[in-house]
């Protein structure tokens, strides 16, 4: 191609109020420990709204990319859970942080932030933008029955956000594999009004098949094998799914990145919470190939193989 697409910036945003395992116990029937071990959850953030974390995210990302928010072409904002039936949330986030050109919701669930990029990318590549702004986020707690204790305990909410630039001659994508299965789209759903509902086991189990078979396409894309990926950062909705899929596509565990212990399942905006965390904290080299991965409701699902660099 003559136009390829990398990640200049990021940034993520978290409500301030803390929800402990502990703080679930104490009024459901569960154990923190329970909680712990059975997903890898110590604690969640709970509160705010889709778009003020959006907003929050989306500037940590435009400043840590340093360009102008007047020049970024296009919004995509990720989300399950917006703040409002119509118009899209991106509509106030764009409006908010003083955006050009268009913006517009995009709904794949935990899997939307690779769907988003993969939008971001698509646009670039049209040659008639050179800015995307993609963010991930989700208030999943506006869905959950807090009474349910095979839901509250997993999700969390938060923003994750990206800027994604055009850079001529050269790619930072290396490849993808997007899919979804719709026979599986009642094993995890909300009605329009209602609660989220999930059968935990049937999800658990395609979880970490489909996050091993969309990995291992995007690698073989990409050309490349588990051995040159510095960092796998997938959807962080349980360690137990996290470390299964990463042993069976052969990523080490100090290869792979491990962020929901503070955060809870936080949907869209879990892959790029995490990649924020991985490249604030200087686990990112120029040059090292990065593989997300993401799957939820739908059973939608998502792989991109990145070479990290501006
Ligand atoms: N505390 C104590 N017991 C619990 C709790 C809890 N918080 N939640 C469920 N249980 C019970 C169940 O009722 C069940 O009891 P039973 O045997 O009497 O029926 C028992 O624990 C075991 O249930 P399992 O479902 O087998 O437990 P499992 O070890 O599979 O863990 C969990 C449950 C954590 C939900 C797991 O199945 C899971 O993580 N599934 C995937 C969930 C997921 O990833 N969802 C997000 C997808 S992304 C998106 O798009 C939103």
């Amino acid at each position: 191609m003559s136009v390829g697409a990398a990640i200049t910036g990021w940034g993520g945003a978290l409500p301030a109020a803390v929800v402990t395992n502990e703080d679930f116990a104490d009024r459901l029937d569960t154990t923190a420990e329970w909680i712990r071990e059975r997903t890898g959850i110590r604690e969640r953030r709970i509160g705010s709204t889709t778009g003020a974390l959006s907003i929050e995210a989306g500037r940590a990302a435009i400043e840590c990319s340093g360009v102008d928010p007047s020049t970024i072409d296009l919004l995509v904002l990720c989300t399950t859970t917006p703040d409002q039936t119509m118009p899209a949330n991106a509509v106030a986030v764009h409006h908010e942080l003083g955006l050009s050109g268009g913006a517009y919701d995009l709904n794949a669930a935990c899997a939307g932030f690779v769907y988003g990029l993969f939008a971001g990318y698509g646009a670039l590549a049209t040659e008639a933008m050179s800015r995307v702004l993609v963010i991930g986020s989700d208030t999943l707690s506006t869905i959950i029955d807090q009474s349910d204790r095979s839901t509250a305990v997993l999700f969390g909410d938060g923003a994750g956000a990206v800027v994604l630039e055009s850079i001529p001659g050269e790619d930072r994508f290396l490849s993808w594999d997007l899919g979804v299965d719709g026979s599986a789209r009642t094993i995890l759903q909300a009605d329009r009004g209602g609660y989220l509902t999930m059968e935990g086991r049937e999800v658990f189990r395609r979880a970490v098949r489909l996050t091993v078979d969309s990995a291992t396409i995007a690698l073989e894309r990409a050309k490349c094998t588990p051995d040159d990926i510095a960092m796998f950062i997938p959807h962080q909705a349980n360690l137990r799914i996290i470390e299964a899929a990463a042993q069976r596509i052969g990523i080490p565990a100090d290869h792979t990145a491990v962020t929901m212990e503070r955060t809870g399942n936080t949907s869209a905006a879990s892959i790029p919470l995490a990649l924020t965390e991985i490249a604030d904290a200087g686990r990112l080299e120029h040059g090292d190939l990065v593989l997300l991965s993401g799957f939820g409701a739908g059973m939608s699902w998502g792989s991109t193989v990145i070479r990290w660099g501006s």
